[in-house]
């Protein structure tokens, strides 16, 4: 089986989780439930990133112990993405052993290859990001007067201490040269450029590990440094799959790791330039998402306007906020929450669109052949453009999931759907019913009942439960969607004349 591995980034326990953690790590959930869908040997990973003076100091706070703070929110997290049907093959903390070894001998390669040097480093660091500021930098962004960082705009401190640093800027053409030899490495394509224009500016070393605080993982024969928190989270990519021990993992490099806009760099860069350094392949693709407002405003502490999963979980079910999530903005693109949407979206295209579909199909069928499927007649026109609808959803929806167009891929459903509702309006059944046209009316309900068991099979990474529920009914049996291949449920025809179908029962009820 081709190998298919797809990564979320670690994400940071100094807080709980949001609206935007769940986001990559639903996404990321529909890519790995569609490829181990199509037969492939997925890996899907995420976790959290535990280490930095960003941790310490939100401990600190509170008055516990980092790793007091690191085991409670990981519980959380643990918690939440069963509850978000999110179907993580493997879950990485950088607390762990196994983690710890494998950013040592990250370090060491980096270190044989002659790609760390000790110096002195005196320059500005933002801990909220746990990014490194020069002069320069922070003058050209006009944040050199207030010391603020020009990323998260809060504010920087001073750096003087002893340091090792990467020799990022000896990087720098052969960066530009694999984006340039590959297109699809960073997407979207704005972003890409935003890559290619930074790096063109000028890329200097990098500081590599800090000596004024100690949650993090020592420097290899100096312990007096902890490693930079930067070069530990992102080595998680490949601990997590047995690095060292596995010289070059099974499944790396990763297909796809998604991330969100603002942390680009960090992967695109740092983590490109620490795999070419130590001869490792490069990741074939990264994808940056935008950023959610909810309801109009940024999410901040401060505001304390935060969207919390448990809070959404309470009242809409995981599969409505996969759908809507993913349906709302198109990949790559900032996007507002906001619980109007969310409902217009869901009476719309669940309720209204795919919901009326199976009910008024299934009710027929029960109807008019007490729920079986019965001997078709001759194909028409409008049959053949139906099958040729689905078929084209098939191919389409894998790929744009192969480009991460989630939205696109739903509207592409979405679209057969609407075609199944005009296509029982066009042959209007409880006509043919009534004139006594039973072969017609065979065939008519077949077309439809395929059609939704071939959008529901679609529809199953989106919103695993959901469509679950939506194929039960048509197969009249239950259906595992953690374990179904698109195979096992075959083409157009798996269903043959004398099936039963179940009774509907409403999948999508309306919301008021
Ligand atoms: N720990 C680092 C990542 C290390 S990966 C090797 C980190 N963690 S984080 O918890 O701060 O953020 C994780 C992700 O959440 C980032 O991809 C970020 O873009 C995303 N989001 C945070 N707020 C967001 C929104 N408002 N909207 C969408 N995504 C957002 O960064």
């Amino acid at each position: 089986m081709q190998p298919y591995y797809v990564t979320t980034p670690i994400y940071y326990v100094n807080d709980e989780p949001h609206l935007g953690h769940i986001y990559t790590t639903i996404a990321a959930d529909v890519l790995a439930r569609h490829k181990r869908m199509s037969s492939f040997d997925t890996f899907f990973l995420t976790g959290v990133d535990e280490h930095g003076q960003k941790v310490q100091q939100a401990a600190e706070s509170k008055g516990i112990e980092p790793i007091a703070l690191a085991d409670s929110i990981v519980e959380r997290y643990e918690n939440l993405w069963p509850q978000l049907r999110v179907s993580n093959d493997d879950f990485i903390r950088t607390s762990s052993e196994r983690h710890k070894r494998g950013v040592q001998a990250m370090w060491c390669r980096l270190e044989n290859a002659g790609a760390i040097y000790k110096g002195f480093y005196e320059d500005w660091y933002c801990v909220p990001c746990e990014t490194y500021w020069k002069e320069t930098q922070l003058k050209e962004a006009e944040c050199w007067e207030s010391k603020i960082c020009p990323d998260c705009e809060r504010a920087v401190e001073k750096v003087q201490e002893e340091s090792y640093f990467f020799r990022l800027s000896g990087f720098q053409d052969r960066l530009i040269e694999h984006i340039n030899a590959n297109p699809d490495f960073i997407a979207p394509e704005s972003r890409r450029n935003e890559v290619l224009r930074f790096i063109e500016s000028g890329l200097h070393d990098l500081s590599v590990s800090r000596t004024t605080f100690s949650w993090g993982i020592p420097v290899p024969g100096d312990e007096s440094h902890v490693i930079y928190v930067w070069i530990d989270a992102l080595t998680n990519y490949i601990s997590a799959l047995g690095f060292p021990e596995h010289e070059v993992p099974k499944y790396w490099p990763a297909d796809v790791q998604l991330i969100g806009k603002d942390i680009l760099r960090f992967h695109a860069i740092y983590w490109s330039a620490m795999l070419m350094a130590a001869e490792l392949p490069l990741p074939k693709r990264i994808f940056a998402h935008g950023w959610w407002t909810v309801e109009g405003e940024k999410m901040s502490k401060s505001l304390g306007n935060a969207l919390r999963p448990a809070d959404l979980l309470a009242d809409y079910d995981a599969d409505v906020i996969r759908y809507f999530l993913l349906r709302e903005v198109p990949f790559g693109h900032d996007g507002d929450f906001s619980f109007d949407a969310l409902k217009q979206r869901y009476n719309s295209e669940l309720a209204n669109d795919i919901g009326n579909l199976l009910n008024r199909s299934l009710s027929m069928l029960d109807k008019y052949n007490g729920g079986a499927l019965g001997e078709q007649g001759e194909e028409e026109a409008c049959d053949r453009a139906l099958i040729a609808d689905v078929a084209g959803m098939q191919r389409d929806v894998d790929e744009m999931l192969g480009r991460q167009a989630f939205h696109l891929a739903l509207e592409r459903i979405s679209s057969v759907v609407r075609h199944g509702n005009r296509y029982v309006e066009d042959n209007a059944p409880w006509a043919l019913a009534k004139a006594g046209n039973e072969v017609r009316l065979n065939t008519v309900l077949y077309h439809l009942v395929e059609t939704l068991r071939l959008v529901g099979l679609q529809l199953i990474p989106f919103m695993p439960e959901k469509a679950g529920t939506m194929l039960s009914q048509v197969m009249s049996t239950r259906v595992n969607t953690s374990e179904l291949m698109f195979h096992d449920l075959g083409g157009w025809g798996y269903l043959k004349p004398g099936h039963q179908c179940s009774k509907p029962s409403p999948v999508f009820p309306r919301m008021e």
